[in-house]
């Protein structure tokens, strides 16, 4: 897929699906940078994957997110590919959701990949070239019951996506997001646990909602994003791939 050399940012980088997307890109023989607030996971994945120190940090402040890119560009000269893995759940209707979990969720999901998009953008256009790849949900185009906050926030991700790819189409950018279904990982089992329900009841019914009859493992969303970041999407910008099993074909 070309991507030997290449430096990829990826945001929600120690857990889940992100620390799959670093796992694969850094197989591919791509330079990656671990962007997380979790500390201890991060340094685990860097290590794993064999990258840098990474960058520890909340991706809703525009400041940290300005800085994570500087330092991607001075630790390797440039940024190729962003991945806006970083996301957070609040499973909650409108009733139970209060102010302060509608602000947390507008912060990380919409406003963390805002400006990490907009700082990686902004070098990509330096260079005249750049690929961003955005973590959108079945549920920023479908609704899913108790979700309001998290529904809002994913539907924003897709229309930012839509929105940069028009706009930076001619500088070289392409801009586009994958639409995960139900996928196995640490937030899809916190949902259970949140219930109470156990792991194994969680993915098991998890499983029952997607035509498939399985959930995702993340690694099978993490091919989805390399090929969208890659020169093999070279031709596709401001699209929702939805890596989903069929669910929003229903
Ligand atoms: N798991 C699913 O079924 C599913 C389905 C569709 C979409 N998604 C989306 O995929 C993305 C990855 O989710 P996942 O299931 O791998 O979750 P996860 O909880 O396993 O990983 C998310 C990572 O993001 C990091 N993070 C959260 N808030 C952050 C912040 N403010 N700043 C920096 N890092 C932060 C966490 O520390 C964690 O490492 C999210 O955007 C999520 O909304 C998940």
């Amino acid at each position: 897929m070309g991507l030997a050399k290449k430096v990829v940012l990826i945001t929600g980088a120690a857990s889940g699906m992100g620390a799959a997307c670093a796992r694969l890109f850094a197989a591919a023989g791509a330079k990656v940078v671990i962007v997380d607030r979790n500390a201890a996971l991060s340094e685990e994945i860097a290590q794993a994957t064999g990258a840098g120190a990474p960058l520890v940090g909340d991706v809703s402040g525009s400041s940290f997110c300005d800085g994570a890119v500087a330092t991607a560009v001075a630790r390797y000269g440039r940024l190729d590919i962003l991945v806006n893995a970083a996301g957070i759940i609040v499973r909650a209707d409108a009733d139970h959701t209060t102010d302060a979990d509608w602000q947390r969720m507008l912060n990380v999901n919409v406003s963390g990949t805002f400006y990490m998009s907009r700082a990686a953008a902004r070098q990509m256009k330096l260079q005249g070239a750049g690929s961003i790849v955005n973590f959108g949900s079945i549920w920023g185009s479908v609704a899913g019951r108790g979700h309001v906050a998290y529904c809002a926030s994913k539907g924003a991700v897709h229309q930012i996506t839509r929105a940069m790819a028009i706009d930076h189409a001619r500088d070289g950018i392409r801009v586009n997001a994958v639409c995960p279904g139900e996928v196995d990982t640490p937030m899809l089992r916190q949902g259970g646990r949140d219930q109470p329900m156990s792991d194994a009841a969680m993915v098991a019914m998890a499983d029952t909602v997607v035509p498939m009859g399985r959930v995702a493992q993340p690694e099978e969303i993490a091919r989805a994003v390399l090929f969208l970041a890659s020169d093999a999407a070279s031709y596709i910008t401001g699209t929702l791939l939805p890596v989903d099993a069929g669910y929003t074909a229903v």
